[in-house]
């Protein structure tokens, strides 16, 4: 323990010293989403600005605080102890924010909220804006709080605590713990963590391993990437933990092959702990022996399924294996191997730095905790949430993320990925539990929750999962790939006016032949299908009967129009690919036979100049004039 408590003590006096310069500080919040709003450029944009002007201030960097939607946040703490978070600040509103902190005043057209200190006039604290409201953050209490390419800042933070308790505990005692705190994997089939670690803990056969499944393949989920790119410790003390529990001594962390900045800060962080007698061997000198890698993922949706990862690490075709055997009994290497998800094992720090009172204080009976959501889609405000479980998805989706902009309908939700559904959005009441999803053909997931407003078409967005599973199926089962071509090709010709009938029949009679698939992908591949089928049966009545999109989103239901010789048309026929924004003399109309529904010329015309109509007219393909 002696240990832990030297390497506790200078990482409190790095990070007391990086808190408390003796001068204003200005923090940036690097994740990939900022690096994709322009960060590089606020950050030089910062430099230079702080050096032209000769300011005596310390330019720091944290993870983000998943305020996604007002990214690059940049927050300046004046060493007084007043503390104020500031968005969108891209490059060409530093200047603006630079000529306030050297005057020592506030840039109130920036300002969001006051992070700590003194109230400022007008301001609300952070906590009182609508996205923090409801969030209780201990997943993410260090993101946006800690500079996550710093060990030191994790371990001041009781960062590996909950480690050091663990190894003087029996792995007996670790597993029992687990168990009791309810803590089930947060991958998608929620299976009880504890259970699984004493699986490895008993299979026979050395060396075992661990494997982090950070493959995250899911559009619309990202809150793996939250924790690696924020927060990576937390990962890597929750691994050290199950290799208590479980006799493990290696262990893989499989990182998606897209996300650069996870990888880069994973290795560092590795690098970091194994400075600090974290990894290795006898870890705090308490005679633990473990390593763990990075492994980066095969670019291949599949490979998230565990025994697709397995074949992945294993250099063979990133195939998903025939179970049983199952991991345990012979995962990576052949050997037994436990699988857990990002956030799952982020939990166990948690845990064992609290107990399992704390750890139940929070979430509902049957679901302890909290749970990471990413919130995107039509939303006012995307980013990321942490709540108890059981509370309502409207808390999440409405009060935090803002509803649908623009005062438009909440048509859909997507909860779960492709292969779960779409379910109405007067289901926006549902609570936040995996139990209260399955009703109604679909499943709460790992952690992504797209929002579609009135403006989208559900089959549309179905026919997008179908193609993104049929293009993932790995190709071993005829029933998966051949199953969801099949699938996708209905699809297509339901959007496009040529639906029939039967085809409802088709569909489930395909999705019975999908569960001869070996694996979940296959299994699961219907699940959009379906949900469409029992979720939003009138639109496909529409779609199938009256060959009408109630949206007007699917490019076969629907026409362009000029209605009205308005502004923008010049620029609308300079910008149709195919020339389908005709001019004759001073008048513009659409040649619907060339027509292909991009609904470019709509977006640069004047509002209501270029119109949908729902009139259905057969479209003769044409080739593009010559330009
Ligand atoms: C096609 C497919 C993709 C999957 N992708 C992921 C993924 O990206 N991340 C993940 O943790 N689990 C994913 N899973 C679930 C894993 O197979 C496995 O159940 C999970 O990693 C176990 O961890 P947990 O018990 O902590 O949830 C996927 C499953 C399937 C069938």
């Amino acid at each position: 323990m002696s240990d832990y408590l030297d390497l506790r003590q200078r990482a409190e006096e790095t990070w007391n010293a990086w808190q408390r310069p003796g001068k204003t500080r200005i923090i940036y919040s690097s994740d990939t989403t900022s690096v994709g709003r322009g960060l590089a450029d606020t950050v030089a944009a910062l430099e230079q600005g702080i050096a032209a002007r000769g300011l005596d201030v310390a330019l720091q960097r944290v993870g983000s605080r998943g305020l996604h939607y007002m990214e690059p946040v940049v927050e300046v703490a004046d060493a007084a102890g007043g503390h104020v978070l500031y968005g969108n600040v891209t490059a060409n509103r530093v200047p603006a924010l630079l000529s306030a902190v050297e005057r020592g005043e506030l840039a109130r057209d920036l300002a969001v909220a006051v992070v700590s200190g003194p109230d400022v006039a007008g301001l609300p604290r952070l906590e009182d804006l609508p996205f923090w409201q409801g969030q209780v953050r201990r997943l993410m209490q260090f993101c946006g709080l800690i500079d996550p390419e710093v060990i030191d800042h994790y371990l001041a933070q009781a960062g590996y605590s909950g480690l050091a308790r663990a190894l003087q505990m029996t792995p007996e005692e670790v597993i029992k713990e687990m168990l009791d705190s309810g803590i089930w994997g947060r991958g998608g089939a929620a299976f009880p963590a504890g259970r699984k670690w004493d699986f490895l803990r008993t299979a026979r056969g050395e060396p075992k391993y661990l494997i982090c499944n950070a493959d995250e393949g899911d559009p619309g989920a990202w809150v793996n990437r939250m924790l690696l790119e924020c927060d990576p410790h937390v990962i890597i003390e929750g691994m050290l933990i199950a290799a208590r529990a479980t006799g493990a001594t290696y262990g893989y962390i499989y990182v998606r092959d897209e996300y650069g900045l996870a990888v880069e800060r994973m290795n560092m962080a590795l690098a970091q702990a194994r400075e600090r007698g974290l990894l290795g061997e006898n870890i705090l000198g308490l005679g633990m022996t473990y390593d763990m890698e990075v492994f980066r993922g095969a670019g291949a949706y599949v490979c998230g399924d565990e025994t697709g990862l397995l074949s992945s690490i294993d250099d063979d075709r990133g195939m998903p294996r025939i179970k049983p055997p199952f991991p345990a009994q012979a995962g990576v290497h052949n050997k037994p191997t436990n699988v857990n998800n990002v956030e799952t094992y982020a939990n166990a720090p948690l845990l064992f730095r609290n107990s399992v009172a704390w750890y139940r204080e929070m979430g509902t009976e049957r679901n302890s905790g909290t749970k990471m959501f990413s919130i995107s889609g039509d939303i006012v405000r995307v980013g990321v949430v942490e709540v108890p479980f059981g509370v309502p998805m409207s808390t999440v989706l409405l009060g935090m993320g803002g509803g649908v902009p623009g005062g438009r309908a909440l048509k859909a939700i997507q909860p779960g990925g492709p292969l779960s559904g779409v379910i109405p959005g007067s289901l926006v009441d549902l609570p936040l539990e995996p139990e209260a999803f399955r009703p109604h053909a679909v499943m709460m997931g790992g952690g992504g929750l797209t929002v579609a407003s009135e403006d989208r078409c559900v089959l549309d967005l179905v026919k997008y999962f179908l193609i993104f599973c049929e293009d993932e199926s790995c190709g071993r089962c005829t029933t998966c790939h051949g199953g969801s071509q099949r699938m996708v090709e209905i699809f297509e010709r339901i959007t496009s006016g040529q639906g029939k009938p039967s085809d409802i029949d088709t569909l489930q009679l395909l999705a019975q032949t999908l569960q001869w698939s070996n694996c979940a992908h296959g299994q699961l591949t219907p699940t959009a299908p379906l949900s469409a089928i029992r979720n939003f049966r009138e639109e496909l009545d529409a779609h199938i009967r009256e060959k009408r999109c109630p949206a007007r989103a699917c490019p076969g239901l629907i026409n362009y129009e000029v209605a009205a010789q308005g502004s923008g048309l010049a620029e609308a026929a300079a910008i149709c690919p195919t020339g389908a924004v005709v001019q004759e003399g001073a008048r513009y109309r659409i040649d619907d036979a060339r027509c292909i529904r991009c609904d470019a010329c709509r977006e640069v015309a004047a509002p209501g100049v270029i119109q949908v109509t729902d009139r259905f007219l057969p479209v003769e393909v044409v080739a593009a004039p010559a330009r």
